[in-house]
């Protein structure tokens, strides 16, 4: 969508994996300090979001939605401009249906009216669900929405939740900034890389200012190894997709903070060039290769083991789109470090369920221009 957001992809937190309809204002105000105090501000991750449950069922008697009294007490607003004070964005949740997916007040016939409070509220950031939503079609829902949004003067990312329906992905660019290509994820393996691998028939679509959403990061939701808290923002980041958190950031473990603050992972997911990465070698329930460009040129590679016991996992170079005879300096992000030079390829070792993530910089031998430009600058 072409509201001068999303030029990356979206960053930070989110309510509902987590929380679900319990959600309340001091979990949210949390979130926002637990941001700040844990650095991940500073690393893109901006986006401070209330999920489902934040309104009634009930509009009010001037037809306006109202937060939910009992954990909403001091109302959307404060919670807005606590956000700005810590210099974060606040989004909030609707759906494009007459309910939401719990059952409270939704915007289908109200975008206009609900727009204009969103935004009198300080809200900067939109995600829109799919939930009750009768039989009007789907790029009327949306485009209404948008509309609503952009009638309001304040710029608004606007993140659509309408899970792969309706083809969003061939149209969602010109609707918003993101848009769900699958079911909600939820913890364990086939979730993860079902969403990913799903994902990933639709990379064409994704480019700056509108990404493919596979769903939230399960980091921190309880029950995830490790490895596999690497596959997923290793994939994610590739893949271009939205990496917000929806945990408890208190309790991230500090090697789940490793994964999500690693710098180098980050960079391939912000990189300016916004090409979704792909998987370009699938052994099915054994090993995947994803690659993608960035925009110096290099590649970053991800060879995920998806068995539990650890390998050694061939990268054959011509996977990759660099001439065949390239040379190729390679850097394993998760640990900062260089493995050297090669060419043709690299054995990579995965531990059981784990990702490795590599950049691979082609290195440019100079030695054949110098030796033909020599002669003709001599006298
Ligand atoms: C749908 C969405 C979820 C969440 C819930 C809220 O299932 O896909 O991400 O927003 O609704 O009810």
């Amino acid at each position: 969508l072409d509201n001068g957001l999303a030029r990356t992809p979206q960053m930070g937190f989110n309510s509902w994996n987590y929380y679900y309809c319990n959600v309340n204002e001091t979990h949210m105000a949390n979130a926002m300090d637990d941001i700040v105090n844990l650095g991940l501000d500073k690393l893109g991750y901006n986006y401070v979001v209330v999920d489902d449950c934040w309104a009634l069922r009930e509009r009010d008697a001037q037809g306006n939605m109202q937060s939910d009294p009992k954990s909403f007490p001091h109302g959307m607003k404060v919670l807005a401009d606590r956000a700005h004070s810590k210099g974060l964005k606040f989004g909030l949740y609707s759906s494009a249906g007459y309910t939401t997916c719990a059952g409270r007040a939704a915007s289908l016939g109200h975008e206009k009216q609900d727009a204009k409070l969103w935004a009198s509220w300080g809200v900067d950031y939109l995600k829109y669900d799919n939930c009750d939503r009768g039989d009007v079609p789907a790029k009327k829902r949306y485009g209404d929405m948008r509309d609503a949004l952009a009638a309001t003067g304040r710029t608004i990312f606007y993140s659509i939740c309408s899970w792969g329906t309706d083809g969003v992905a061939q149209w969602g660019a010109q609707y918003g900034n993101s848009w769900r290509t699958t079911d909600d994820i939820y913890n364990g393996q086939d979730a993860v890389t079902y969403n990913i691998v799903a994902n990933d028939v639709d990379a064409a679509y994704a480019a700056p200012g509108g990404w493919n959403d596979p769903d939230m990061l399960r980091i921190g939701n309880g029950g995830q190894p490790i490895g596999l808290d690497r596959i997923q923002f290793g994939l994610w980041s590739l893949a271009k997709a939205p990496l917000i958190l929806s945990c408890d950031l208190l309790k991230l473990s500090q090697k789940q903070l490793d994964v999500i603050r690693n710098t180098e992972v980050i960079a391939v997911n912000q990189d300016a060039l916004g090409i979704q990465g792909r998987l370009v070698y699938d052994s099915p329930n054994q090993y995947q290769i994803w690659a993608g460009k960035q925009s110096n040129g290099d590649q970053v590679v991800a060879v995920v083991n998806l068995q539990s016991a650890g390998a050694t996992l061939r990268l054959p170079f011509n996977l990759l789109k660099f001439a065949p005879s390239a040379q190729l300096k390679i850097r394993s992000l998760w640990d900062h470090s260089d493995l050297g030079i090669f060419s043709e390829g690299l054995d990579v070792k995965v531990a059981g369920r784990d990702c490795v993530m590599l950049r691979l910089t082609p290195v440019i031998d100079v030695s054949d221009k110098i030796f033909r430009l020599q002669p003709k600058g001599l006298p």
